[in-house]
């Protein structure tokens, strides 16, 4: 598929890594619409996006809101769901409050809203990308509430790549990426990052023009369904 002149709905799209697939989906002549929750993330958004560009505010875990929202911009044929949806749990899990294990899954249900309504939406030729994380088959100590969401996304795109054929869908799964997603600032981001990395074959945090890369990939390869591109510096390895 080639974005150039093709309706694209980035959900997630005004931060991080959903923000710069917007930009490059922009860059390569689609129709982009971002969508979030908070006006602060669009405002800075329209920074990198334009003045113009289609920013518009719906949280991906409101079915009722989306299921309008879809409705409005229908028909489209690139669906990206890159929101992190809520709040995720950290720590032992024989410790973890299980409340926050279970409100980890959000960005399951959100990327599940997502491909149930927007599905019938998207034109035959379409494709959806969302975003797992290596923590899905490699678990980082502490990292047991994201390891299992991130299991389940994958299970989750495998499973309805059979049911919405010929569309397509595809995960990329990002290692540690340098995103607002991590509030640290200065000194202590940076050695957070390289912490995080110490052990992975590239021992840096990626950037999120390198996770975008991978999610146009996916758009632009008509071969390509049901699978996931590690964009991850090869943390799954060592
Ligand atoms: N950064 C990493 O190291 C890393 C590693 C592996 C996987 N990932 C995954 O990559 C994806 C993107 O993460 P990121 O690092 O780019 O995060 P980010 O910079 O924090 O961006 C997250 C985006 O999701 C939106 N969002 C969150 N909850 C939402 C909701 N309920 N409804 C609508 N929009 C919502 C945020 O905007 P609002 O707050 O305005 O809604 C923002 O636009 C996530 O799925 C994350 O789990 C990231």
């Amino acid at each position: 598929m080639d974005p150039a002149g093709k309706r694209a709905v980035v959900l997630g799209g005004t931060s991080g890594i959903g923000l710069a697939a917007a930009r490059q989906l922009h860059d390569a002549g689609a129709e982009v619409i971002a969508l979030s929750r908070s006006a602060s993330n669009a405002a800075s958004a329209r920074e990198v996006l334009g003045q113009e560009a289609d920013i518009r505010q719906l949280d991906v875990l409101d079915r009722d809101a989306m299921a309008a929202t879809f409705a409005e911009l229908a028909p489209f044929d690139i669906l990206v769901n890159a929101a992190t949806g809520g709040g995720r749990a950290r720590g032992p899990f024989l410790e973890m409050d299980l409340d926050g294990y279970q409100g980890s899954f959000a960005k399951l249900w959100g990327y599940a809203n997502s491909v149930r309504l927007g599905t019938p939406h998207l034109s035959q030729e379409g494709c959806i990308v969302l975003v797992s994380g290596f923590p899905a088959r490699k678990c980082p100590p502490g990292y047991a509430a994201i390891s299992s969401v991130g299991g389940a996304v994958e299970a989750f795109c495998r499973a309805v790549a059979i049911e919405i054929m010929p569309r397509r869908i595809n995960l990329v799964s990002p290692g540690v990426i340098d995103t607002p997603m991590f509030a640290a600032q200065g000194k202590e981001r940076e050695q957070l990052l390289e912490q995080a990395t110490q052990n992975h074959l590239i021992k840096r945090a990626g950037t999120v023009d390198e996770v975008a890369q991978g999610i146009l990939f996916v758009i632009r390869n008509d071969f390509v369904t049901g699978t996931t591109v590690d964009v991850d510096g090869g943390a799954l390895l060592p």
